[in-house]
């Protein structure tokens, strides 16, 4: 054949969509691709909102994929949990590798950004909230961001009040024979989880007997990871805000860099990572 009826070939490929599904169709790329609207003119702004859209919707797959693990694990299907929390951790290592584009962006191009975002900040995020939620980081004032908008709160409140991925975890353990304080099976799911004595022993006894609890061990082993990942997300977030405004105050009220740093302080899975010291 020939180079020129080389790039005549339509290679077998479908090309009339005039009366069938096509992939933008599918996709809706419509609406995906037409909802990024710089309100500056700085030609930076198009990578803040699409490393801001991208992690969106990294966050509604980790959210599909956790819930469902959490589900599981209420079910004791731990198989499928495993294979739904190994993806949510991959994702994660997506959204963390993410930063490295971020920080192409200096402080001064940033500043050019910044007097259109107002108030606006992934403060609001309310699937990131979603996320701490699930995850067993609790704070109802964190709703309140959303109080305008009566479906998200109502969302928000009802996973603000529903046991935590590591709650369901432990109820397991408790199914599983190990004998834990009343107080961790029977809580304010409202509140952040309180670490005890009594969950620290029977992680030990799962690490110390791993052929006889192997499925219990890799839980503990797939929720570290999770927790791994997302410290690190949280560490790469904060030295980004650090490189990009330094210590300025955040575009949605909080000191910036002092709380963020804050957070990656935050433990979700305590006795797991306080185990280790006893092993
Ligand atoms: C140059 C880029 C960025 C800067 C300067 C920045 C800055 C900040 C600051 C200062 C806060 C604290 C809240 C406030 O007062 O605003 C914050 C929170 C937050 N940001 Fe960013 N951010 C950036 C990029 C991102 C990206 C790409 C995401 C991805 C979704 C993101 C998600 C979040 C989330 C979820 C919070 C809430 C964290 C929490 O409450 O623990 N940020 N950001």
């Amino acid at each position: 054949m020939t180079q020129e009826s080389h790039s005549q070939s339509d290679y077998g490929a479908k090309l009339d969509f005039s009366q069938t599904m096509s992939y933008g169709d599918y996709l809706h790329l419509d609406s995906v691709l037409s909802a990024q609207h710089p309100l500056s003119p700085d030609h930076n702004e198009m990578l803040f909102i699409i490393i801001h859209h991208v992690s969106e919707l990294w966050l509604k797959l980790i959210l599909h994929e956790l819930t469902a693990t959490r589900e599981c694990v209420k079910q004791d299907t731990l198989q499928s949990a495993f294979k739904m929390t190994a993806r949510a951790t991959r994702i994660l290592e997506q959204m963390i590798s993410a930063w490295s584009v971020l920080t192409t962006l200096t402080p001064s191009e940033y500043s050019r950004i910044r007097p259109s975002l107002g108030n606006a900040s992934g403060f609001q995020s309310y699937q990131y909230r979603l996320l701490e939620f699930v995850l067993g980081n609790k704070n109802a004032v964190m709703v309140k961001p959303h109080q305008h908008d009566p479906q998200v709160s109502a969302r928000l409140e009802s996973e603000l009040r529903a046991p935590s991925l590591y709650d369901e975890a432990l109820r397991l353990l408790a199914r599983r024979g190990f004998p834990l304080a009343p107080a961790v099976l029977e809580r304010d799911w409202a509140k952040s989880y309180t670490p005890h004595a009594s969950v620290e022993q029977a992680w030990l006894e799962v690490y110390q007997n791993t052929e006889r609890h192997w499925d219990l061990y890799e839980l503990a082993e797939e929720l570290l990871d999770l927790e791994d990942l997302f410290r690190q997300w949280r560490f790469r977030h904060v030295s980004t805000v650090e490189r990009v405004i330094g210590y300025k105050p955040g575009t949605g009220g909080t000191a910036g860099v002092p709380y963020l740093r804050n957070q990656v302080n935050v433990v979700l899975f305590p006795e797991l990572w306080k185990v280790r010291t006893a092993l």
